[in-house]
Order: C-alpha cells, then structure tokens, then sequence
C-alpha cells in the first residue's frame, strides 16, 4: 500500500490538515496538560518534545509499511488555530490494521469537534488509505473516548485487564473496532 493522502480534510466546522512549525505554541497547550496526557500512558510533552513531533509529523507520511502514521492538525473554520489532533497508525500493512487516535485542548470540550474529525478520519483511513479494520485502545477510564468509539460505529472487542502499567499502578484497556464494510458503502472502499 503506498497511498497519496489528499488533505487538507474539511467537515461541517473544521478542517484537518498537516502541522507546520507555526502550530507549534498550540499543539503545546493542549499536549502540555497533565490531564490530557492521563490517558496516553506518557508524560506530558515540553515544547522541544512537541517541536520535534510537529517536524516528524508535518511531513506527512508514506502509507505502506507496519508503523507508517498520518497525524493530522485540527483546526475550526470560525477561529485560527490548532484545537487538537487526530492519527491512524498503521499497525499490519498486510492486513491493512490500522489505529486511530485523538487528543483535543480541553478548552474545546464538549461540543462534538473530536468526534468530527474522528469520523472524517476514519473516512479517509478506509476510503483513501485502503484500511480494512480501523481499531481504537482506549483506558478503560477513558469514558469521553469510549462514547467517540461509540459514534465511530465502533465495537467493543476486548476487555484487557491490568496489561499497562504507569506511576498511578496498573491500567485495563478496552479495544474497539469497526470494520470498513461496515460503514463504507459498498464499492467506496
Ligand atoms: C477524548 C477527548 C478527545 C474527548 O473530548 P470530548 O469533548 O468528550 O469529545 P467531543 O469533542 O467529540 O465532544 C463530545 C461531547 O460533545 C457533545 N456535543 C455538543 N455538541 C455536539 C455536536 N454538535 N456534535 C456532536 N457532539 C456534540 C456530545 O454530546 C458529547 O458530550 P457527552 O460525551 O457528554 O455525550 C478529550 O477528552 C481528550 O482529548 N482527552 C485526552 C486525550 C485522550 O485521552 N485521547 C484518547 C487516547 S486513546
């Protein structure tokens, strides 16, 4: 698989694209946050760690072998500025497993903006990118995450118990995926 990506990427109210270095005082606002990094099962990042992220990230992807990874900036139509980021990482190029990620500033919360940019990326990840099974780990904590899995049509899969581990103790996960069949119609694949 080695596919174009056509972005930027536009819904109803935002628009998803690639980060450049201007994105940089935005990205670090949100990825700052300690209770945004609660569940990523990493610290929070300092502005180097988000510079070098944004200069890896930016240049967009190959999507062709087990690891490649799309990371896409967030941005509302009605207001400059990056309100969070979505992702999907290739895990099995042969089986054409890919996971799908979000991390939004909580100052943007609650308005249904993470679930859109998921959805349009969950699009793209099987109409553009040729994904056969898109799956999500989510904390089983992570409640605000298990409804946007819900909203993506995905499933629950697997529960794991007690298999991560950070310096709050043990953490159970929950898998969730939906498959492209299931939400592309047919021949859009
Ligand atoms: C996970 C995360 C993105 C969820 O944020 P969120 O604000 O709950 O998600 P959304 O932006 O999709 O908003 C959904 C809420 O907006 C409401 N909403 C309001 N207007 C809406 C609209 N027009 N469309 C859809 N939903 C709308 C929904 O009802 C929903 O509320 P509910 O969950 O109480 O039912 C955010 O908590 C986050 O970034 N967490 C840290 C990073 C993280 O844990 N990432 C996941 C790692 S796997």
């Amino acid at each position: 698989m080695n596919f174009a990506i056509s972005q930027p990427v536009t819904t109803d109210r935002l628009v998803l694209r690639l980060f450049t270095a201007d994105d940089l005082d935005d990205m670090h606002a949100y990825q700052s946050l300690p209770e945004v990094a609660r569940f990523l099962y990493r610290p929070p990042r300092d502005r180097a760690r988000c510079a070098e992220v944004i200069e890896r990230v930016g240049q967009g992807t190959h999507w062709k072998e087990d690891g490649d990874n799309l990371t896409l900036a967030v941005c509302r139509r009605d207001t400059p500025g990056v309100i969070g980021e979505v992702q999907v990482t290739l895990s099995s190029a042969y089986a054409r497993q890919a996971e799908i990620g979000w991390v939004f500033h909580p100052g943007h919360g609650g308005r249904g903006y993470a679930t859109e940019a998921s959805l349009a990326l969950r699009d793209l990840a099987f109409q553009q990118l040729g994904v056969h099974r898109l799956f999500a780990r989510i904390d089983a904590d992570n409640t605000a995450s298990e409804r946007i899995c819900e909203r993506l049509s995905m499933r629950r899969e697997a529960h794991l118990i007690e298999n991560d581990r950070d310096d709050r103790g043990w953490g159970s996960e929950y898998v969730y995926a939906v498959l492209a069949r299931e939400v592309v119609p047919a021949g859009a694949e």
